[in-house]
């Protein structure tokens, strides 16, 4: 279970990222007042445009940013306070967070198979079972620098879900994979959920928060702007579709930025 209250992150820009980002503020609030909770048994989707805040708010679940204000439970651990207890509950995906180019799969997976804690006959056993089902077998022993960024993105996803976690928290998992290996994920992803795990995404693609997502929060400019299934969403807004319920909002909540 994850619990959100009242997420604000606030970051303060370099002046860099000011001439960058075309503003004379220091302080950018990616994530305003956003509460939102996700349950085991669910795969709950974070949908919104570049920039909206999806990264930030996964990047504070995962105890890797500290909330401004509000505070972040999974499994009833405070991300900040028990943030160990957190990182253990967790299997964390980004496509900021890149494996070492040296290494191979293989290495990697052992790697933070101890650091998890597993010893070398649980490794292999779930090696083998995560290799085969996300076909890395046939690189598996190749540098990490040598592969396509698909391959990448299965290695990435093996090592994160090396100590078999109880909570996924997966940043656009299927960004750059071709349409099998993305199904091959998504997939996946539905086993987890019908485990009793407790899944959070974050995409940008309507058709995936469609098809895959069992809630859905959409999020625009750091607030999260309407929550709920498919069906809910769709009534609320009254539209026919995700991408029309997307563009009504979008509407109403881009403006107000301004
Ligand atoms: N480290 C950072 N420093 C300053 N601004 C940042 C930083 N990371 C993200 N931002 C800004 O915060 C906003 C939200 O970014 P992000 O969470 O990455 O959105 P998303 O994942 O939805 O594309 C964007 O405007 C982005 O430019
Ligand atoms: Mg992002």
């Amino acid at each position: 279970m994850i619990q959100i209250n009242d997420l604000t992150k606030v970051y303060k820009l370099t002046k860099k990222q000011m001439t960058e980002q075309k503003t004379k503020k220091n302080m950018m609030k990616a994530v305003d007042k956003l509460s939102l909770r996700a349950k085991p048994g669910e795969i709950y989707g974070l949908l919104g445009p570049n920039g909206a805040g999806k990264t930030t708010v996964l990047r504070c679940i995962a105890t890797l940013l500290k909330p401004t204000q509000g505070d972040i439970t999974v499994k009833g651990y405070d991300t900040v306070k028990d943030s160990e207890n957190v990182r253990k509950t967790i299997g964390f995906l980004t496509n900021e967070i890149k494996l070492d180019p040296q290494f191979s799969p293989r290495y990697m997976f052992g790697f933070f198979g101890r650091l998890h804690g597993l010893n070398e006959e649980a490794i292999d056993k779930r090696r083998e079972e995560l290799f085969d089902y996300f076909g890395i077998k046939d690189f598996e022993d190749k540098k990490i620098d040598e592969l396509s960024s698909g391959m990448k993105q299965k290695a990435s996803l093996a090592v994160s879900l090396v100590h078999n976690p109880e909570v996924i928290i997966f940043d656009e998992p299927t960004n750059g994979l071709d349409i099998i290996t993305a199904r091959n994920v998504t997939d996946y992803l539905k086993l987890l959920r019908n485990e009793g795990k407790t899944v959070i995404i974050s995409t940008h693609i309507m058709t995936e928060a469609e098809k895959l997502c069992d809630r859905i929060g959409i999020i625009i400019n750091g607030i999260l702007v309407t929550e709920g299934s498919l069906a809910e969403i769709l009534e609320k807004t009254d539209s026919k579709d995700l991408e029309d319920a997307f563009f009504e909002l979008f509407k109403i909540y881009n403006k107000e930025e301004e």
